[in-house]
């Protein structure tokens, strides 16, 4: 699994060489595609909870193709944490999906069919959903 761990550690590579704030442009296609979900982080001014989500997103992932020794459970225990936050596990997973559609507008026509077939399969794995 370790061609796939270091697919997606490319794609993080090329995307923060091609943009400054990636996490921003994952945050506006988050809230285009589900406005009722940007009330939620209203307290979050400066965007420091934003930030702490995206890169445990991030590492829960990488962890997950890696040593496997707490990317699944975190994610997993998340899930059921964000319920209360009245983040339905549906919409959850749905954040994952929008980080890949991110990476991939941001990479144009640099996106590999590799790219596609390793973020596809991880985050079906990850979440069960068919991204
Ligand atoms: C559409 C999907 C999601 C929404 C709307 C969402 C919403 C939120 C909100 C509103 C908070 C702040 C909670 C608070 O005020 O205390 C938060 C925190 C957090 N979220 Fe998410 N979340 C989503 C997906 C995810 C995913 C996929 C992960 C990956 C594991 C994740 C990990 C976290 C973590 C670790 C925090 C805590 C950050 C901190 O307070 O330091 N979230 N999320």
């Amino acid at each position: 699994m370790s061609g796939d761990a270091d697919i997606v550690t490319e794609t993080l590579e090329r995307v923060a060489a091609r943009v400054d704030d990636p996490m921003k442009l994952v945050f506006d296609r988050l809230f285009a595609e589900m406005p009722e979900v940007e009330a939620l982080f209203v307290r979050d001014k400066g965007g420091l909870v934003r930030g702490q989500m995206f890169q445990v997103t991030m590492e829960s992932l990488l962890d997950f193709l890696g040593d496997r020794t707490y990317g699944a459970n975190l994610v997993q225990i998340e899930r059921v944490n964000h319920q209360g936050l009245g983040v339905e596990p549906e919409m959850f997973d749905r954040f994952y999906v929008t980080v890949m559609a991110t990476f991939k507008d941001i990479m144009g026509s640099d996106w590999t069919p590799e790219m596609e077939a390793v973020w596809t399969r991880v985050i079906g794995e990850l979440t069960g959903l068919a991204a």
